[in-house]
Formats: structure tokens, sequence, C-alpha cells
């Protein structure tokens, strides 16, 4: 997969800490955000993120920020973006699987690198079921076509 990653200031660190473990899998990441000793506003990073995905320049997109949850709200603010900020497996599992969520978020100050490894894990292999959750979703879409964004 090409997936877009990007970070605020807060999460530098771990925004190299999976970058390097989604190379590893073998997907191709493209790094919409920042690097040590750089400062960035997390709702311009959560939109870059967010950007690349809706635009299917990368198939699905992760943003960091200290809490996950800034750079989650900046990015739903774009058409098509459902991103979901998750601090543990469980949530990142339903959040493909009933949200069909495409963008994954989360806060280098709440989760460490192995917990932040195993929520993108769980997220990436997780599938969207479809059937009653397609409709909720397809209400959602709806939201942002009522929004006229
Ligand atoms: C930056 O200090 C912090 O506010 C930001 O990373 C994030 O946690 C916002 O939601």
């Amino acid at each position: 997969m090409i997936i877009a990653v990007g970070n605020d200031h807060a999460a530098v660190e771990l925004k190299e800490t999976i970058k390097e473990h989604l190379t590893a899998m073998g997907h191709e990441v493209i790094d919409c955000g920042i690097n040590r000793g750089e400062k960035a506003d997390y709702p311009v990073m959560g939109e870059k993120v967010a950007r690349m995905v809706a635009d299917k320049q990368a198939d699905a997109g992760i943003a960091m920020c200290g809490t996950g949850i800034g750079i989650s709200i900046a990015a739903n603010k774009v058409k098509g973006i459902r991103a979901a900020c998750c601090s543990e497996p469980y949530s990142a599992k339903m959040a493909k699987e009933h949200n069909n969520a495409n963008v994954l978020c989360y806060g280098a100050r709440v989760v460490g690198d192995e917990l932040a490894k195993m929520i993108t894990d769980t997220w990436l292999n997780a599938e969207f079921q479809g059937g009653r959750h397609a409709k909720r979703v397809d209400l959602i879409s709806a939201i942002d076509n009522k929004e006229d964004r």
C-alpha cells in the first residue's frame, strides 16, 4: 500500500518509528510530516495527510500529534476522510471494520512505540465489513455532501 504519514513536533520520533515499521512491511511511505528541530501546527499536518488520501495519492493515512485528537479533528474536515483516533488495537480494528476509517491517528504522548505499531498493524490488517455498516458510512458521506465542501 501507499501510506501517507504526517506529524507535528510532538510526534517526530514516533513518525520515524512508524515509517520504519511500515517500510519493513513492504509499504511505500509518503512523509507529509516534519522532522527533528522543526515545528508545525497539527491542523496543517492533518490536512496534508488527509488530502493525500482524499486525492487518492495514498491508499491510507496515518497522522500523529501529541494526543492524536487535534490532528484527527483536522483530518476529518477534508471531504471523504474518516479519521479515527485510536489508542488501543480494539478501536483500531473497529475503526476499519465498522467505520471504514481511511486515516488512523494516535498520540505520541499517549501511546508508546510498540503499542503504536500494534494499533497500526491491527488497522491495516482489518477489513471493512460492509453490510449494515456500509449504510452508516454512506450516511457519513451524506453529511460531507450536505456541507458542500
Ligand atoms: C502540541 O503541543 C499539541 O497540542 C498537539 O500535538 C496535539 O496534541 C493536539 O491535539
